[in-house]
């Protein structure tokens, strides 16, 4: 028998247009499924094992629970007890684990670290944040906006402050899904130049409607958006930078001002954890027109679709 290839989540790169349109899809029907009594046990018998090298609350609990609620079960694989922490290599901790699990979820810094583990591990890998992407997330908060707005292709999203890894993967998603992105950031914290690069070939022979923008003013982005969205200024890993990083975003919080410049329908996202009085003001974070609680509940129900799309291999 020929082994089918398998799949891998690293980044919104390795979707297509319509996987991501499956995905938004199965994730509806199983957040309705859950809602009304349950999900059918489509991972009966099967694993996911989980490998977190820094903290998370919503990544990890949402894949267990995910897990359980299919039907499988997850195991969260702490750097401290596994021998990956005493240095045995991720090739081989790619292997071996291949052999007792379905799906390997990696968090972890650098994203060479989540490439190897998918070129040796024969089960698919998920990347459930690196310095580089935050996948998940973003397929978690188009699935938001989506339930409260309709489409997002075509819309405009603003993103403001820190050019990090949510910036990275938002970036994929308009060029591969198809909105018109703007970003502001201040110039020595733009979005990482190979993204960019590759974001921009891909555009120069798309006919989607879609485009990248970045700007240095916080309301240029904001203004006429569907979606604002924000992340912490001082990401896992960045500790030391932290004064300096405070000091650089100023101007960068998102308050009802920069709001106000949006649409009066728009939404308000972050993928938590927040800082309130840095990257937004609590009034926003809390106020009506966010839905950084849905976003983070949405986590679970589209990491189900992805678990069943990579195990099930549809
Ligand atoms: N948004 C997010 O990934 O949260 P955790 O770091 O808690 O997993
Ligand atoms: N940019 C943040 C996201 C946390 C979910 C970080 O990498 O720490």
């Amino acid at each position: 028998t020929v082994k089918k290839s398998k799949r891998d989540l690293l980044s919104l790169n390795d979707l297509s247009t319509s996987e991501f349109s499956m995905l938004l899809e199965r994730s509806a029907r199983l957040k309705t499924e859950l809602k009304s009594g349950g999900n059918a046990p489509s991972l009966s018998g099967r694993s996911l094992g989980m490998i977190f090298e820094k903290a998370s609350t919503r990544t990890r609990v949402s894949f267990e629970v995910g897990m359980f609620q299919l039907g499988g079960q997850a195991l969260f694989l702490s750097p401290r007890d596994i021998q990956l922490g005493r240095g045995e290599e991720m090739s081989d901790s790619a292997r071996v684990l291949s052999r007792f699990v379905d799906a390997i979820m990696v968090r972890t810094f650098a994203h060479q670290k989540v490439e190897t583990m998918a070129h040796y591990a024969d089960a698919p890998v998920i990347n459930g944040l690196t310095d580089l992407l935050h996948p998940c997330q973003v397929l978690a908060d188009i699935f938001t906006f989506e339930e409260k707005r309709g489409s997002l292709q075509g819309k405009k999203v603003a993103w403001v402050g820190d050019g990090n890894n949510m910036a990275n993967t938002w970036i994929q998603a308009a060029v591969r899904y198809g909105f018109h992105l703007v970003i502001a950031t201040p110039s020595n914290y733009k979005p990482d130049e190979m993204i960019l690069t590759q974001a921009r070939q891909e555009l120069s022979t798309s006919s989607a409607d879609a485009s990248v923008t970045l700007v240095r003013d916080p309301r240029e982005a904001a203004d006429q958006a569907d979606l604002v969205t924000t992340d912490v200024w001082t990401s896992m890993g960045q500790e030391e930078e932290q004064r300096a990083r405070i000091e650089a975003f100023q101007g960068y919080q998102v308050d009802g001002g920069l709001m106000a410049a949006a649409h009066s329908d728009a939404l308000f996202m972050h993928c938590l954890p927040a800082h309130r009085g840095e990257e937004v003001t609590a009034a926003v974070l809390e106020g009506p027109q966010s839905v950084v609680w849905d976003e983070a509940e949405n986590r679970l129900h589209i990491q189900k679709a992805i678990l069943e799309w990579l195990i099930l291999g549809e």
